[in-house]
Formats: C-alpha cells, structure tokens, sequence
C-alpha cells in the first residue's frame, strides 16, 4: 500500500535526520514516491547510503548526507550540500533520536530490598541521561536553527518533531527519555508559534509501540506469542495490538501537506492504538 499517491511534493526539499534508522528510512522511501527531493541524515552514513541507493534504483530522487545533529557545523556543511545538490530545505523531518541503557532503570519500582546488582535511579549514569536528553532535544533544535533559516517565508514550509507517547505520561525505567520526548513536545509548540507569522508550521507525531526488527525478538517469542512485557503494552493498549512503521506514514504526509493540514500548526498527534488516552480502567 502506498498512500504517496495522495500527494504532490514535486520538487520539494524533504529534509529528514535520523534516516539510517528504521523508522525515518520507511518516511524516506515514502516521501521520495510523492515526486520529492529527499536528503536522508544519519551519522551513519552507510545506512543512509544504503536507503538512498534503494530509493534511487525504484526511479526516485534521493541522497544520504553524513550529519551529526548534535554538531553546528556538520549540520551547516550538510545544508550547503543539498542546497548544492537539490535546493534549500521545504520540509524538516527530525527523527534522529533514540534512548539509552545508561540512563534506564532494572525495575520499575524502587523496592526496599532490591538485589544489590539492580541499576536503580540512584545508579543511573549523569553521561547516559545527557546523551539522551541532547541526542533527542538538542538533536532536533540544532537541525531547525539551521535549515529553518532557510524555510522563512517559503510556501508550505513545516517542520514535523518525533515525540512519543511517553512525553505526557512517562513510561516505567525511561526517565531521561520520557522527560526528552516532553521536551519534543513542548518545542513543538513553542516552535509553531514562533514562527507562525513567516508561514513555518511546526507539528509532531507521537508514535506508541510499534514492532520493528530491532524489538521484534523482545516482544515476540520464538512461537510468536507475546513475552510479559508485550503483553503488559497490548493489555494497556485499547486496540490490543501493536502498530507498524506503515501506520505512522499517513499522520506525516497529512501534517506535511499544505492542502490538508495547512491551517494545523502545534498539534503532537498520537498515533497509538489509543494508549495514551486509557487510564486502564
Ligand atoms: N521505534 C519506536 O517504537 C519509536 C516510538 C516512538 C518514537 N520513536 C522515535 O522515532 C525516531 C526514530 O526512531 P527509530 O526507531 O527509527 O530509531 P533508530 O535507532 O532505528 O534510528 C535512529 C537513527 O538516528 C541516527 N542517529 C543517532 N545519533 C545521531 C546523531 N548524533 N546525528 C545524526 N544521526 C544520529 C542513528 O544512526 C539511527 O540511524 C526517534 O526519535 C525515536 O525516539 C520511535
């Protein structure tokens, strides 16, 4: 299924970062079939190599640049390059992100007599929690001071943020990267009214869980039933199943398009299967 066919980015500059990764890699791929010019992001240039090659084999216009979000200017470098390659910046995707094993409990509870070896939050690494805080909110503000300068004044120029359903109720052992994702969120705003008078929308996904083959193995067992964390997700999920990278891709291209979604500007759109809206009761 593609739903590219809805839409018309013919020429547009998509710019996404983070799109070695699962997630923005699918964006990318979808995006390129709209008649859009796609610069994929990642410090890992490989990976991002890798997609661009797949898009440009299908007939389509893309190319991967080796960034660092969290690096001025390596981002500066990047946007000379597109702008070289295919023009300035239109639409900013910030998908680099992630979390950290550092900056994650054992337990969800802090217990009394909990096993010595348990990494509780008072053992949770100051490094780990900043490198998530600045991979996720830096990582995206960096990104936007850069290409957005670009952006100003442009018809149907936007900006979609990845946060998560965890952003306004965190989620068990992920305080760094609960507390960053609200971050994403909060930014979202701010940025959608900030730059509402030089017609630079800013919106945001927040995805819930999705399987992807980086989780599949701690979600699924080898019969693939649900393991117990799963099945603590799905029974706290209303739909009672978990979404796919494919399902995410209509909330981006309806955010990204000036003809649906041009007068949206500061929305976070959850696209959970209903997580964030049961209190489990
Ligand atoms: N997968 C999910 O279930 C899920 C749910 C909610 C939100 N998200 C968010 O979606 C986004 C993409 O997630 P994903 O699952 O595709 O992750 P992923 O780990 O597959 O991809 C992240 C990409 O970011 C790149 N990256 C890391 N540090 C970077 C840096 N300093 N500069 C440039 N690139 C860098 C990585 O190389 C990787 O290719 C993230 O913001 C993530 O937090 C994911």
């Amino acid at each position: 299924m593609t739903l590219a066919k809805n839409h018309n980015f013919k020429d547009k500059v998509v710019v996404i970062t983070g799109a070695g990764g699962v997630l923005c890699a699918y964006f990318a791929k979808e995006i390129a079939k709209t008649g859009a010019k796609v610069a994929l992001l990642d410090i890992n240039l490989e990976s991002a190599q890798k997609f661009a090659a797949e898009i440009s084999a299908q007939g389509y216009i893309a190319k991967a640049y080796k960034t660092n979000v969290l690096e001025l200017d390596s981002i500066k470098q990047t946007r000379d390059a597109i702008a070289a390659d295919f023009g300035t910046c239109d639409i900013l995707i910030n998908g680099a992100g992630g979390n950290n094993p550092k900056a994650t409990t054992d337990n969800e509870f802090h217990e009394l007599d909990l096993p010595p070896a348990t990494k509780s939050f008072f053992d949770l690494d100051k490094a780990g929690i900043e490198f998530v805080f600045n991979l996720n909110y830096l990582g995206t503000l960096l990104p936007t001071q850069v290409f957005a300068k670009d952006m100003v004044g442009k018809t149907g120029a936007n900006i979609i943020n990845i946060s998560s359903m965890n952003a306004d109720t965190p989620l068990t052992k992920i305080p760094a990267y609960s507390g960053a994702k609200a971050a994403i969120s909060n930014f979202t705003q701010w940025l959608a009214v900030h730059f509402s008078h030089v017609g630079i929308r800013c919106n945001a996904i927040a995805p819930g869980f999705l399987v992807s083959n980086q989780n599949r193995a701690l979600l699924f067992d080898a019969e693939g039933k649900p393991t117990a964390r799963a099945h603590k997700i799905l029974t706290n999920t209303p739909m009672r199943r978990f979404g796919e990278a494919s399902e995410l891709m209509g909330g981006i291209l309806f955010l990204m398009d000036e003809e649906y979604a041009g007068f949206i500007n500061g929305v976070i759109l959850p696209i959970d299967g209903g997580f964030s809206a049961y209190s489990g009761v």
